[in-house]
Formats: C-alpha cells, structure tokens, sequence
C-alpha cells in the first residue's frame, strides 16, 4: 500500500537522511515537505528542504512554516548539533528554487481537504504547523489518515533535559495541542530512537547504495557524529527522524505501547510526554487525556537493512 504523506522537517542532518527515505520508499509518496524552525531557523530549513528535493530530483511543493514557538522567545537552534548551515558545514549549494507561496499550515489544510482521509501528517520536528493547521482547520483530525511523529520520550530521559526530548521542548504548548487532539498519533521517540546507533560502517555502505543522496548523508553527519560521539571510545550517531517513516513502511518492526499522553509545558518539566499505559491509572486527570500509541522496541537489524535496501533502490 502506498502510504501518501506531508513532511513536516525541520532539516536537519537526521531529517535529511528520513527525507531521502522518504523520496526513495515504493510505499511512501511524499505531497509536500513542509519547514518548520528548529535545528535551524525557518528560513534555512525551508532552503534547505529546497536542496534536498533538488539534490534528489523530487519536483514538489516546499513551503516555509513557523520560526516562533507557540508561546516564548526564538529558539536557541542547534547548529551545534547539524553545524551552521544545518548540512555539516559541507558547503552545499543551496537551491535556486521557489518556495511554494503558502504557509506550512496552510499547505497541510488545503491538502488535507483536498484529499480526506488519506494523508499522513509526518512531523520530524517541532509541532508548531500542525498545531496551527488544527487552528485553521479544527477538522483536521477527520481530514487526515493520521499523524506520525519523532518526538517525545515516554520512558527514557529526554536530550534537552533529562525529562524533555528537543522536538517537544522546542514548542511544548505547540506539542500540548497536537498531542490532545481527535487523531490517531503515534510517537517514535528516543525510547526507540536512542536506542539504535549508527556507526561510520552504515553511513559507508549508503554511499556505496546510493552515491548521490546516501553520499550526501555520510559526508554531512560527519560533523553530526562529533557531537554524537563526545565523550564514547566510539563514533557513532541516531537517524532518528527516519523512524516514523519506517514504520509506515513495516509496521512490524515495532513495538507500540498505548497509553494516556500528557504533555507539560511548566518550565521545569517543559517538553516532557508522560504516558501512562492503559490500565495502569486510576487517575481521572490521565484518563481524561488522549490516547496516543508509543514506539517501546525495534528490531535494530531489520530496521538498518531497512534503511540500507531502501536507498539502494
Ligand atoms: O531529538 C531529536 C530531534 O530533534 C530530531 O528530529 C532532530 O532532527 C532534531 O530536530
Ligand atoms: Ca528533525
């Protein structure tokens, strides 16, 4: 079944790494990649899904989203984490092309409308355009398929701080308000994504899969496995936006724990999924919150092969 999809990204070396999945999956037809700030400023995440798109011959719509969390200041961006230019430092030529005129929101509302319950929503990055498209269109959760995110850590300790995964900490009232709404969502978080490491072997054999784009993505995590190999005897790093994508492809690579989801946004805890297994709480104030289903496990090998066969198609 061909699954068709927005990508929402904030790229991003990992984002870059899922876009080409993406592009190259026989099951996934990807609508649109729609920008949002994070590991960079908006504006270079939109310019630099532009040059993913180009470097991959994928002609469709980029549009640039929201460069502001939903409440508080700019964001403090990780270029420490995906260098000045998102890319690794790599100095890629950026793309000349146009950027689709309307919003991330808008985008997401208008194909949603334009083809009702059979879209996706794949969010690798804060969830500031899909909270705003849920205020554009409040029925959106009847409108799309269902929404698919990296984000969060149910179980595990965050990477911003020990309770708050980056994607959910950069706009938690943004992730509040996707996370509560009436739609199938399911989250791949560092419980999975954490757990899978990547060493200079794997980013090696996509090269040798795929010279062009998994080229690309050997060459730019360079930088992206420095930060990741800090303080280990070893070099290693986590793909983990390509996760979700992953399980669109084969669901059974995982497995998922239901459960109630709340986010906090208090400045202590802000960013931080809790999620209590169904059946584990009493508690009116978690049963009353949305029902969400948690990436807990994968299998590592079949997810690497995954990744590795993919790119060589
Ligand atoms: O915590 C990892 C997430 O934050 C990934 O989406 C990565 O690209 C960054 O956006
Ligand atoms: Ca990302």
């Amino acid at each position: 079944m061909t699954h068709k999809i927005i990508l929402d990204t904030d790229p991003g070396i990992d984002d870059a790494m899922a876009i080409f999945f993406a592009f190259q999956s026989p099951d996934i037809e990807v609508l649109g990649l729609t920008t949002v700030y994070g590991n960079v400023p908006v504006t270079m995440s939109a310019r630099n899904a532009l040059t993913l798109c180009e470097l991959a011959e994928q002609d469709i719509p980029v549009t640039q989203g929201v460069g502001m969390p939903w409440v508080g200041p700019e964001s403090g961006y990780a270029h420490f984490v995906h260098g000045d230019d998102g890319f690794g430092n790599i100095d890629f030529p950026a793309s000349q092309r146009d950027l689709d005129p309307r919003s991330s929101a808008q985008f997401i509302v208008d194909m949603a409308r334009q083809h009702p319950g059979e879209i996706t929503l794949v969010a690798i990055g804060p969830l500031g355009n899909l909270a705003l498209a849920l205020r554009l269109e409040p029925n959106l959760p009847q409108l799309v398929k269902g929404v698919a995110i990296m984000g969060g850590a149910a179980f595990v300790k965050g990477n911003v701080t020990p309770v708050a995964e980056a994607n959910i900490w950069n706009d938690a009232h943004a992730a509040e308000i996707v996370f509560a709404a009436d739609w199938d969502l399911k989250m791949f978080g560092l419980d999975v994504t954490n757990s899978v490491p990547f060493t200079p072997d794997f980013m090696d054999d996509l090269e040798l899969r795929n010279q062009k784009l998994g080229g690309f993505v050997k060459k730019s995590s360079e930088f992206y496995t420095d930060f990741y190999s800090q303080g280990r005897d070893d070099r290693v790093c986590f793909f983990h936006d390509a996760m979700p994508l992953a399980y669109l492809v084969n669901p059974e690579l995982f497995e998922m724990t239901r459960g109630h989801a709340r986010v906090s946004t208090d400045p202590l805890n802000r960013g931080q999924t809790s999620v209590a297994p169904i059946g584990t709480t009493m508690s009116p104030l978690w049963l009353e919150a949305s029902q969400i289903d948690v990436a807990t496990k994968v299998d590592h090998e079949r997810l690497r092969q995954l990744y590795l066969d993919t790119y060589a198609l």
